[in-house]
């Protein structure tokens, strides 16, 4: 019992993985780092390429970006390897059976104009997964990203870039820290405070990207909406984040999705406009940390020079030139107040007055 109840927890998270992004949402963000894609390898390694709209937008613009090397590789849990192909047709590429259902992996080094019309497109990317070159190579393994033969691809790539399985974000950002790789990937703005992915921000090792709020995510076919919601009652399902589109078509809508990169961008050297002047009554001190409450990002006062509290969510407009991160309230009961902390307590958030306050980032303007 305890085994099953183990295993349909795993397959539950599984698939609560299975969000699907939207080619416009990556066009979107990937357009801001065209420059570093030269002559690079890139590796999507959660990604069925068959499906993957990372696959496609590499695939498409690979020689406008002239890359070297796009690797994708795809995972044995995935429920759409091998069922939908919705890119390119209803062909099945290995097998036709669930249990056929094996990772593969696509590596192109090359994408030519296939049907002569003077233009590499989708249907020329197309033509090539149909012909021999474009085919693609079973896995030994599972395909999971941490598995031996995806970690010696890991190596080759210069830049991976992907959408991973949200529930493994703290394991899958640390593999890539580890292998010393460039990455832009998209996780949940809570990953910010989590106790393994704070630190890099704060040193400047990771930061956000361009696009961070809601995120509209396609979901598989035989993704199930809990039970105690109605399909036919739209307005309820959408307040809960679920849409079903005229076609029928199910769409989970994800309130605070960032990306989350390493790569140089134009968007961390824009500093904030501060308008606001520094008042005791507009900014109290908390309680239990030494510095002022700072409630909205945008009303960061500019003429105070000690430590700050802002919400998380100002790491969307963080510039390293205009602040210094310090620290931040207690997450997950690790604390990183680094000195903050005035008095021992056992409250994770900040107090102001004793009323609590959520998460904060302490920075300080340099
Ligand atoms: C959030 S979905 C995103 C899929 C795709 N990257 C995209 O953006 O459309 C995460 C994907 O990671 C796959 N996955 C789950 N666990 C994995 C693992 N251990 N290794 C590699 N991929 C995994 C899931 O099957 C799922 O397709």
């Amino acid at each position: 019992m305890a085994n099953n109840n183990k295993a349909l927890s795993a397959a539950n998270k599984a698939k609560k993985d299975e969000f699907y992004t939207q080619l416009s949402d990556i066009e979107n963000e990937l357009r801001h780092y065209k420059e570093h894609f030269k002559g690079k390898t890139v590796f999507c390694n959660c990604d069925d390429p068959y499906e993957s709209n990372f696959f496609k937008y590499f695939a498409i613009n690979f020689n406008h970006l002239g890359l070297k090397k796009l690797i994708c590789t795809c995972y044995a849990g995935s429920p759409v390897v091998y069922t939908q192909l919705s890119f390119f047709g209803e062909d099945k590429v290995i097998g036709k059976e669930p249990s056929d259902h094996k990772p593969y992996k696509i590596e192109i080094t090359e994408v030519k104009d296939l049907n002569n019309d003077g233009a590499v497109d989708l249907t020329d990317v197309e033509l090539l997964l149909k012909s021999v070159d474009g085919q693609p190579t079973l896995l030994k393994g599972d395909g999971d990203f941490r598995s031996e033969e995806c970690i010696e691809l890991l190596k080759q790539a210069d830049i991976v870039v992907t959408n991973p399985p949200f529930s493994l974000f703290r394991e899958y950002l640390a593999q890539l820290i580890a292998y010393d790789k460039k990455f832009i990937i998209m996780g949940n703005q809570n990953a910010i405070t989590y106790k393994e992915i704070f630190p890099l921000l704060k040193d400047n090792k990771v930061w956000l990207g361009y696009h961070c709020g809601h995120t509209l995510f396609s979901v598989p076919d035989n993704y199930s909406v809990p039970d105690f919601y109605d399909l036919a009652d739209r307005t309820k399902l959408r307040s809960n984040g679920y849409i079903i589109d005229d076609k029928g078509k199910l769409w989970r809508n994800l309130g605070n999705i960032c990306w989350f990169t390493n790569l140089d961008i134009q968007k961390r050297h824009e500093d904030l406009i501060l308008y606001k002047t520094y008042t005791p009554e507009e900014y109290p001190k908390y309680d239990n940390y030494n510095a002022i409450e700072v409630s909205k990002t945008a009303e960061i006062p500019c003429d105070y020079d000690g430590a700050m509290g802002v919400p998380i969510t100002f790491m969307d407009k963080y510039s390293p030139d205009q602040f210094e991160i310090i620290g931040a309230t207690e997450s997950e009961g690790k604390g990183f107040s680094n000195g903050l902390w005035i008095e021992e307590s056992k409250v994770a958030q900040p107090l102001i007055a004793g009323e609590k306050r959520y998460k904060r980032i302490f920075i300080r303007k340099k």
